[in-house]
């Protein structure tokens, strides 16, 4: 069925020839044909045409779209979807006022985690992220970056970084590894935390590099975690393993995380709720895509990443959902997409961009997803009918998805 004709398509969204990595004003032009079908040959993008004149191929499965939008679907390119174990104690210890640091203090927050992973076999995290992944696909997620990070020691980090790979064997959509070593100092290296960077950078990197375990490498860059200098180092050796940074920056804090992520050439620097003048003009004078995780902002109850100023300044946007157990128990990204237009005042037309196009760029997979353009993958959301593009997030909360095709199938 990976050859297929998609009628009737009220409106398909994100049509493009060429698409650059959107900076800035560009961010608001969403191309969008209307009353349009869509060709899908091999499980990928072939051709498009008004339905004023259509032909099926023999042999073609024909999809009627019934006047709904087909939108590219969406690239969530920052989560940690490998994980032993929820954690909605904390959740309503937090309801309850108990502080960050108090909840760290009763053992809970990323070294939680990673107790618990610990403990769990690579089979049983397999099964578990394997259903995640599924269940993202349903909420239309069309390729996704996974993170490392719950193991803290050499042999947990390769355990998760192996479930990734399987994950990235047996997906059906794009899989992109990061390695987050350096994401909380373990219990063991509790007061040096230099010690555990040289244990990443003597030890972890040179496994996972002789494995070819990540594409990817990552540092939680915050006050209490991991300084700028230590990501620096951290990430300028996993450059030498042929690694690009993706990093976690301006979270809770200015912590230079922004500043050294475009010092380093990094692919993007993500949550950016905590930014300042200096962190938005040196990013806004970069390649580097600054990445908000809106979800996160919302579910710690922070202020929303400041989106306006980013993109007015010229920052390249993209949208993500950081999906894991701590700060963001959710990777519906529609959700994700919502939020930012309802909170951060993203027009739904930049929403839409940042959550495809520049989302695919945040996992250089702008080649293969992100838009809607012949030869990338038919990874796409086709919805009901709808009014307007807006009404997409307006519609927060409500599930808009008919049918959701990766590599030309329909996704049951
Ligand atoms: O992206 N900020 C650091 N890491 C995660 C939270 C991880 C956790 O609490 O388990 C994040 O928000
Ligand atoms: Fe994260």
């Amino acid at each position: 069925m990976s050859n297929a004709l998609i009628i009737n398509i009220g409106k398909l969204v994100n049509v493009r020839n060429e698409y650059p990595l959107l900076k800035g004003e560009a961010l608001a032009v969403l191309p969008v044909l209307e009353n349009v079908w869509l060709r899908v040959t091999g499980g990928r993008i072939a051709g498009m045409g008004s339905m004023q004149q259509w032909e099926a191929a023999p042999g073609e499965n024909i999809i009627d779209a019934k006047g709904g939008a087909v939108l590219p679907g969406w690239c969530d390119s920052h989560t940690h979807i490998v994980f032993a174990a929820t954690r909605e104690d904390e959740f309503v210890d937090k309801i309850k006022g108990l502080s960050y640091a108090e909840i760290a203090a009763k053992g809970g927050g990323i070294v939680n985690s990673a107790r618990r992973l610990r403990q769990t076999t690579e089979e049983e995290l397999f099964e578990s992220a394997w259903q995640r992944l599924h269940k993202l696909i349903q909420q239309g997620t069309a390729a996704i970056e996974i993170k490392s990070g719950y193991g803290l020691t050499v042999a947990d980090e390769l355990k998760m970084l192996r479930v990734i790979r399987r994950l990235k064997q047996q997906s059906p959509i794009p899989v992109k590894a990061t390695f987050l070593g350096a994401h909380a100092v373990p219990e063991e290296y509790k007061g040096n935390t230099d010690g555990y960077v040289d244990l990443i950078i003597q030890e972890m990197l040179p496994a996972i590099a002789a494995e070819q375990l990540a594409d990817y490498i990552d540092v939680f860059c915050e006050n209490g975690f991991f300084s700028a200098a230590q990501t620096i180092r951290v990430c300028e050796a996993g450059i030498k393993h042929g690694l690009l940074p993706k990093i976690h920056a301006n979270q809770l804090s200015l912590s230079g995380g922004v500043q050294a992520g475009v010092q380093l050439g990094a692919v993007s620097v993500d949550h950016l709720e905590t930014m300042d003048d200096a962190a938005i003009q040196t990013l806004a004078g970069s390649n580097t895509i600054g990445t908000l995780l809106p979800s996160a902002a919302f579910f710690l109850r922070m202020a929303f990443q400041p989106a306006r100023q980013l993109i007015s300044a010229g920052c390249a946007v993209a949208l993500a959902s950081d999906y894991n157990p701590g700060s963001s128990p959710s990777g519906n990204m529609n959700l994700v997409v919502a939020m930012s237009c309802i909170q951060m005042k993203m027009l739904p037309e930049e929403a839409l961009n940042a959550a495809t196009i520049n989302g695919a760029y945040a996992m250089q997979l702008e080649h293969e997803v992100g838009s809607i353009t012949v030869g990338k993958l038919a990874n796409l959301i086709i919805t009901q009918p709808l009014p307007s593009l807006a009404y997409l997030p307006y519609s927060f909360g409500d599930n808009l998805i008919e049918k959701v095709m990766v590599g030309g199938n329909i996704w049951a």
